[in-house]
C-alpha cells in the first residue's frame, strides 16, 4: 500500500474535492494538505469551516493553470500526491459556452500534466465521470467500454482522460483514473439536479424536469465517491482506470417523485402541496439516456463498495440544505 502523507487537491473549494479535504482530516495520516482553487461562482469555503484552522490545510487561491505556482507549491510543500478536482462540471453551461471547459478540462490538466513531467515521483489521480461513455441504454459501462462523450462537458473530461493515459505511458508518470456517476449530498452548487429541486421546494418554485423525465443516472453518496478515490490513490494500480458506481439507478422523474415524498415528511406536509410544481421543459440537446457503470473492479481489486443507503442519504441532504437555506 502506498502512503501520502503531503497532497496537492486541486479545486478542493468545490463539491466533491471539499468532501475529498474533509476525509482526509478524518481518515488519513495527513501532514499537509494544500487545496489549490480559483474559487469560480461554484466554489465555496464554508465547506472547509471544520479544516481550516488545522495547521496542516493551506488554501492557495490560483489556477491550475498558472504552472509557475503549481511547480512552487510542489516545491515547497514537498508535495507526493495530486488529486485532481478542478473543473468547470455542469453540462448546460458547457451546451452554452463549451469553451471554458476546454480551457479549464483539457489545457488546465496538460499544463498540471507538464509540471508533473518536472516531478515523477508525483502520483496524480484524475477525477472523471461516467459521461465519457456516452448513453448505454442496456448493460453497464466496464473500464474498458469505448469513449463516446455526447455533450461539450464530456468531451473536455474525455480528452482530459486522454492526456492523462498518454502522459503516462509517454512519460512513465504514476497516474490513476476515476469514473464515478452523479454525486449527491450537503454542499453541492444549487444548479445541480438534487440541489435544484431542493431549493425550488423551498420556495415553491417551478421544478423543471427536462423532456419526458425517463433520462436515467446513477447516483453516488459523495461520501463513498472520495472514500473510493482515497483507496484507489492508496491501492489502485498504476495507470489504471476505475469505475466508481453507486448501484442505484433512477430516472429523473422518480427521484423527483421520492425528493418531494422526503420532503413533504419532512415538512409534515402532504406530498399535494409540491407535486403541481412538476414542470416539464424542453429536452436538453443531446441529452444522454442512461448512464450505469459497472463498479466490478474496484470491489473485486479494492474492496471498495459504496455505504450509504441512498433513502437514508437523501433525507439527510435534504435536512441539510433545508438548514441552511431555510
Ligand atoms: N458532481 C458530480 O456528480 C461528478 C461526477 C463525476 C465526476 N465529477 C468530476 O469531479 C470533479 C469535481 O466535481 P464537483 O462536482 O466537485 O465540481 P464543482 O464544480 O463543484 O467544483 C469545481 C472546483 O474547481 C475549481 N476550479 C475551476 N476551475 C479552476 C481552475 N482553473 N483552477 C483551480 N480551480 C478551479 C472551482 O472553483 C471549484 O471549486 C470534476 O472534475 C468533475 O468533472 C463530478
Amino acid at each position: 500500500m502506498r502512503t501520502f502523507k503531503r497532497i496537492l487537491v486541486t479545486g478542493g473549494a468545490g463539491f466533491i474535492g471539499s468532501a475529498f479535504i474533509n476525509f482526509l482530516f478524518k481518515n488519513g495520516p495527513i501532514e499537509r494538505v494544500v487545496n489549490l482553487d480559483l474559487l469560480t461562482f461554484v466554489a465555496n469555503l464554508k465547506n472547509l469551516a471544520g479544516v481550516e484552522k488545522d495547521p496542516r490545510y493551506r488554501f492557495v487561491h490560483g489556477d491550475i493553470l498558472n504552472s509557475a505556482l503549481v511547480t512552487e507549491l510542489i516545491e515547497t510543500e514537498q508535495i507526493e500526491a495530486i488529486v485532481h478536482f478542478a473543473a468547470e462540471s455542469h453540462v448546460d453551461r458547457s451546451i452554452e459556452d463549451p469553451l471554458p471547459f476546454y480551457r479549464t478540462n483539457v489545457e488546465g490538466t496538460i499544463a498540471l500534466l507538464e509540471v508533473v513531467r518536472e516531478f515523477p515521483h508525483i502520483h496524480f489521480h484524475h477525477v472523471s465521470t461516467d459521461e465519457v461513455f456516452g448513453s448505454i441504454e442496456e448493460g453497464v459501462f466496464t473500464e474498458d467500454s469505448p469513449y463516446r462523450p455526447n455533450s461539450p462537458y464530456a468531451a473536455s473530461k474525455a480528452a482530459s482522460d486522454h492526456f492523462v493515459r498518454a502522459y503516462a505511458m509517454t512519460y512513465d508518470l504514476l497516474v490513476t483514473i476515476s469514473h464515478s456517476s452523479n454525486n449527491y449530498g450537503p454542499s453541492q452548487y444549487r444548479e445541480k439536479f438534487i440541489p435544484r429541486m431542493i431549493y425550488g421546494l423551498l420556495r415553491q418554485e417551478p421544478l423543471p424536469v427536462y423532456g419526458d423525465g425517463v433520462n436515467v443516472r446513477d447516483w453516488i453518496h459523495v461520501d463513498d465517491h472520495v472514500e473510493a478515490i482515497w483507496k484507489i490513490l492508496r491501492l489502485g494500480k498504476i495507470g489504471e482506470a476505475y469505475n466508481v458506481g453507486g448501484k442505484n439507478e433512477l430516472r429523473n422523474i422518480d427521484l423527483l417523485h421520492q425528493l418531494i415524498e422526503c420532503f413533504a415528511k419532512v415538512e409534515g406536509q402532504s406530498t399535494q402541496k409540491y407535486l403541481p410544481l412538476i414542470t416539464y421543459v424542453k429536452d436538453r440537446p443531446g441529452h444522454d439516456l442512461r448512464y450505469a457503470l459497472s463498479s466490478g473492479k474496484i470491489e473485486r481489486e479494492l474492496g471498495w463498495r459504496p455505504a450509504h443507503q441512498f433513502d437514508q442519504g437523501l433525507e439527510n441532504t435534504i435536512q441539510w440544505y433545508r438548514h441552511v437555506w431555510k
